[in-house]
């Protein structure tokens, strides 16, 4: 073991990790794709994801030991993103699991072992949390390990028993942190994090929770640990976040070359914009490669969320290029090595960028121009609050996101009336949906016409099949075509080809429903527009 950390890159953490635990009988599992086979969550959160069914035991697992360097995209404290040392939308956690296998002592005796010895972590600048009702796993420290009691801190339901969601396993948790201060003493308060990061959280699965909060024993006790790579990066690398750290740093300066900014000279707002794009292009790059598409709804808003959030701090920082495309480059070198799959997707990550950045552009600037306005105003007269008629009308009349409203408010000192925005917005949803009856859906331009010439006719296939998987040629609001429409509103749709049947000679249209990952259309009527199902 070495007195210091070992200075060691974010590809050799990864790989000495799972060589570690591979030659403790781990099977190593590659990284699951961001978007999870399990239905209760949006998005890869964890590395434990991938192996909730074998926890649940509604799986049987191959093996009953497992490594992995998991992909996860977390989304929750996206304000917190670039403003501290380790918040990100983007990490990749490292984790070793048991199914029925080892339990607390083996787990605890592997952490500890790789934190001082695999990576070399003084002893005396680790503190561990227990939950405050384990009292075996504070004796395996304080007895088996050897862990002075003044480093061991019991902490409570909030901090130390870990959930994977709202239901679903779960159980109580230890945690390792690093002190980057031990001159500052023993007073230690774990949430300072200036002084201390938490790097390995090791959970002792044993519990199932039900809808009514109620805990179950699991068949077996399991062990679940996450380690964030991002974050023993910088403590190898002695620096002092983890956007400092090898695996986002070289974003960073590609993101400065663009803007023509130095992040080491740069000012602390120049700084957070540089984090905040450099950390979402991460998240971008590894959505689109994993088939997420930018949409209204679901994983694909908050891709288009990300990339909305990536050019307005562009803008910010002075930027008043397209630039995301160079920038995923960028990503996708660092990232290819451990994901090869980030190169194969290029193109269509690029595609993706390129037109929702185009296209984003154009929103935003006739936004930010009328939200100035709307700001001015309200200092003129002394106020502090955007109403949230004018937020709703930003978001509805112009495209312009609430919440970019509400960080240029933020930005500006003022808040946004959010409770007054969602009535705006329920109001809105009663116009369309009580307007049903009464809305015009006469197609305004006959699709025959030259407007239509870059659509298909509609190929018949309900002579044979009741399913397809078919394609939205074109999307019509109150018989005008459009690029979007919003959740509840009434549309009509133009497919490349369509199972259901046209009214005509006095039949009446097919009902049914179209759909697909993140998007639910009723499908009401079907009427036949001279090549065109309606
Ligand atoms: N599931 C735990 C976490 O996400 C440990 O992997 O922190």
């Amino acid at each position: 073991m070495t007195d210091y950390p070992q200075k060691l890159s974010g590809d050799e953490i990864r790989r000495k990790f799972l060589e570690f635990y591979r030659k403790r009988g781990h099977q190593i599992v590659t990284s699951a794709s961001l978007i999870p086979e399990d239905p209760t969550v949006l998005l890869t959160i964890a590395g434990m994801l991938t192996f909730k069914p074998i926890f649940l035991g509604q799986r049987i697992p191959e093996f009953p030991r497992a490594a992995s360097s998991q992909k996860c995209i977390r989304t929750n404290d996206i304000e917190n993103v670039g403003r501290t040392k380790r918040h990100h939308t983007f990490f990749e956690m490292l984790g070793n699991f048991s199914f029925g296998d080892y339990f607390k002592e083996q787990a605890i005796s592997w952490g500890w072992e790789v934190s001082t010895e695999l990576f070399g972590l003084p002893k005396e600048r680790l503190i561990v949390s227990v939950f405050d009702l384990d009292e075996e796993t504070y004796a395996i420290w304080r007895d088996k390990i050897g862990v002075p009691e003044k480093r061991i801190k019991r902490m409570g339901t909030n901090d130390n028993f870990w959930n994977s969601g709202v239901t679903g396993p779960c159980g109580p948790c230890s945690e390792i942190y690093y002190d980057f201060h031990p001159e500052l003493g023993d007073d230690i308060d774990l949430e300072d994090d200036s002084r201390f990061i938490e790097f390995y959280n090791l959970v002792f699965m044993e519990s199932n929770r039900d809808a009514n909060g109620n805990l179950t024993p699991l068949a077996s006790k399991n062990i679940d640990t996450g380690m964030g790579l991002e974050r023993m990066a910088q403590i190898l690398q002695q620096v002092p976040n983890n956007y400092e750290t090898d695996l986002i740093l070289p974003i960073i300066k590609k993101v400065g070359d663009i803007a023509r900014a130095d992040y080491s000279k740069s000012d602390e707002k120049t700084k957070i914009s540089l984090k905040i794009i450099s950390d979402h292009m991460r998240a971008i790059v590894h959505m689109i490669a994993d088939h997420i598409y930018a949409s209204n709804a679901g994983r694909g808003y908050v891709l288009r969320r990300l990339i909305r959030r990536v050019v307005r701090h562009g803008r910010l920082i002075g930027i008043d290029e397209e630039f995301t495309t160079k920038l995923a480059e960028n990503v996708i070198i660092l990232g290819e090595s451990a994901y090869p799959h980030l190169r194969e997707r290029e193109s269509a990550i690029k595609t993706e960028l390129q037109q929702e950045e185009s296209c984003f552009l154009k929103t935003l600037a006739r936004g930010e121009k009328i939200l100035a306005g709307v700001i001015n105003k309200l200092k003129h007269q002394g106020k502090t609050i955007i109403s949230g008629d004018e937020t709703f009308k930003l978001y509805d009349t112009y495209g312009f996101p609430k919440e970019l409203t509400q960080e240029i408010a933020e930005e500006e000192g003022l808040t946004i009336d959010s409770d007054g925005f969602t009535i705006e917005m329920q109001k809105q949803i009663k116009r369309a949906q009580s307007s049903h009856k009464t809305i015009d859906l006469t197609v305004k331009h006959p699709l025959d016409n030259k407007s239509s010439d870059h659509i298909h006719s509609t190929e018949f296939l309900g002579y044979t099949q009741t399913v397809a998987s078919v394609r939205v040629e074109l999307l019509l609001v109150e018989g005008i075509a459009k690029e979007e429409a919003e959740a509840g509103m009434e549309v009509q749709v133009v497919l490349n080809k369509t199972p259901f049947y046209a009214e005509s000679g006095g039949q009446i249209g097919d009902k049914g429903s179209l759909f697909s990952n993140d998007l639910f259309i009723k499908i009401r009527d079907v009427k036949k527009e001279s090549d065109f199902y309606v």
